[in-house]
């Protein structure tokens, strides 16, 4: 896939292997519509009826509709704006969930998940955390093991930001589909890696976030609710419309929405999409796991390297964790930087039961490199030169 210029500029310097965190560098179509539209129309939308708020509420509801097409819903009001994934995600576990409510959830849950759940046990709820197998995946029919008359809720995570499996959600939303349990994915690794539809899959509620595959900037997310699905809401504000009225309105999307949204943010969203939807999915998920093969063949041939959950790649993103014989991730992290101008994540991140069922959280956790589109076969071989050489280096001190 061909560099821009500017992305060329930025990654000669720097190795940027953190896509899991964030995607960066951004399409430079993003960078120039968020530029553009910001100081062209950034005013408040929906709110008043001169043209510059028309022209924001457009950007708006356009994007509102390119979302809903992207994951197959139907209507437009269904998709809500958040701020990330983790509002997107407390707007579903506190709005679908009561006390003496049950849930299902993972393991492979990144704390976005997993915190509010725990506040919610706290609060009366019980909770069963299904554990992934060997390879990394979870089995449906574990999942569907813990259904009870009480179960209000299974929400997993699609693709683990750990070791970046993808679950088989059509499998385990047709189970749920089948019992009338509402079925919610946590699609912050997914979107914009793998297609999502909420008819095929059998999902009910999708949280999303926009800087990461969606390659949006940060403080854009949000969360598609299929009709019949009902989010309470657990926050109230302003809406731009019907001020009159006392309580916060019922209707979608305002139900889920809450004082003046990013605009510049959805603008950017909305850029970073139609991006992704004009070169596709499909071949920008092949560049990476081409780049994943590569990079898993050959950390696996390095001495004192092991990988986790690296076997089936048919199931996978482009996320990769791995950790260096007699060296916390955090030292490899260091090197990695200091000495190999490479960006990665390293430590839990923010997935602690992940790394106490591999058992790495006895060690700090893992190293993790997250593969993005502007990523190329070089950075790759550099990576693998550079954890070869760390590994060297430790072997040889000892
Ligand atoms: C699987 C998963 N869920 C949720 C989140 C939270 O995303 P955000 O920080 O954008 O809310 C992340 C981010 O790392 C993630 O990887």
């Amino acid at each position: 896939m061909p560099i821009p210029p500017a992305q060329e500029a930025v990654l000669s310097k720097l190795i940027y292997l953190d896509n899991g965190a964030t995607s960066f560098p951004k399409p430079e179509e993003v960078y120039s519509y968020m530029d553009h539209f910001f100081r062209n129309f950034g005013v408040n939308p929906g709110r008043s009826g001169y043209d510059l708020c028309l022209e924001a509420g457009e950007v708006v509801e356009s994007t509102r509709k390119a979302l809903t097409g992207f994951f197959n819903g139907t209507d437009p009001n269904r998709l809500c704006f958040s701020y990330n994934s983790t509002d997107a995600l407390n707007l579903i576990i506190f709005g679908m969930l009561r006390p003496g409510d049950h849930a299902v959830t993972t393991t492979l849950e990144h704390n976005s998940v997993l915190r509010p759940l725990y506040h919610q046990s706290l609060a009366g709820v019980s909770v069963d955390y299904v554990p992934f197998d060997a390879a990394g995946f979870v089995d449906p029919a574990e999942i569907r093991k813990c259904f009870r008359p009480t179960t209000r809720l299974v929400i997993i995570n699609h693709a683990s930001n750990v070791i970046g499996t993808l679950q088989p959600v059509r499998e385990i939303g047709r189970l749920c589909r089948e019992a009338g349990i509402p079925f919610a994915i946590d699609a912050s690794q997914s979107a914009g890696k793998v297609p999502i539809d909420m008819e095929d899959q059998f999902l009910d509620v999708v949280a999303f976030t926009g800087h990461k595959s969606l390659l949006g900037p940060t403080g854009i997310g949000g969360l598609y609710v299929r009709e019949g699905i009902e989010i309470r809401q657990t926050r109230a504000g302003g809406t731009g419309v019907r001020s009159a009225v006392r309580t916060h309105l019922e209707e979608y999307p305002y139900r889920l929405e809450y004082g003046t949204p990013n605009v510049a943010g959805i603008a950017g969203l909305s850029a970073g999409l139609k991006w992704l939807q004009a070169r596709g999915l499909p071949s920008i998920h092949a560049h990476e796991l081409k780049l994943t093969r590569m990079l898993r063949d050959g950390l696996r041939d390095i001495p004192g390297v092991t990988l986790y959950c690296m076997n089936d790649l048919e199931n996978h993103i482009s996320v990769v964790a791995f950790n260096v014989a007699g060296l916390v991730a955090a030292d490899v992290g260091t090197m990695l930087d200091v000495d190999h101008n490479i960006a990665a994540r390293t430590g839990l991140h923010c997935a602690p039961l992940v790394h106490e069922q591999l058992g790495t959280d006895k060690i700090h956790g893992s190293v993790r490199f997250g593969i993005g589109p502007f990523n190329t076969e070089e950075h790759i071989a550099a990576a693998i030169q550079a954890v070869g050489a760390i590994a060297a280096l430790k072997r040889k001190r000892g």
